[in-house]
């Protein structure tokens, strides 16, 4: 099989069976995020203990991108510090956003997710859980919208 039916294969897996799934009681920094073009919410939950990110979990309904994306989120951050979590978000961004490819830091299975470049409502989805999760981490309580981020850019 090529390299797209694999990616291909891996975000279908993470749609319908997604890591991480569901609340973290002890989480200590946590997010909404809201895409107003379709309606879908994500809740991040964090937990972190000396800038280490020890557990990752979200809840919400999404589609098989959205839920995708932050599954593979949940499982690449694990370990990181927020300051890696941060770089990450911007490699990953750069990715699917196809504005200023970022080559560090290497972003190993996000890689699966850099067709949505080609679609920019699916860029959104694909966003969403990153947004939330920079949200999770400055501790902001107002829900992240994927409209607010188009113009903060930062969001
Ligand atoms: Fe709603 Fe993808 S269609 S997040
Ligand atoms: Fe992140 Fe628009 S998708 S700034």
């Amino acid at each position: 099989p090529d390299l797209r039916d694999l990616y291909q294969e891996l975000i279908i897996d993470h749609g319908r069976r997604p890591r991480n799934f569901g609340a973290l009681a002890d989480a200590n920094h946590t997010a909404e995020g809201f895409n107003p073009l379709c309606g879908d919410r994500i809740t991040l939950f964090v937990k972190t203990r000396d800038g280490v990110i020890e557990d990752v979990r979200f809840e919400g309904t999404g589609c098989a991108i959205s839920t995708a994306s932050a599954s593979l989120m949940s499982e690449a951050l694990k370990g990181r510090t927020e300051a890696e979590a941060r770089a990450l978000f911007d490699g990953f961004h750069a990715l699917v956003t196809g504005h200023g490819a970022a080559d560090e830091p290497p972003l190993g299975k996000l890689e699966v997710l850099a067709g949505v470049a080609e679609f920019p409502t699916r860029v959104k989805c694909a966003t969403l859980a990153w947004h939330t999760l920079l949200a999770a981490l400055r501790d902001q309580s107002a829900p992240v919208t994927t409209e607010q981020d188009e113009q903060g850019g930062t969001a």
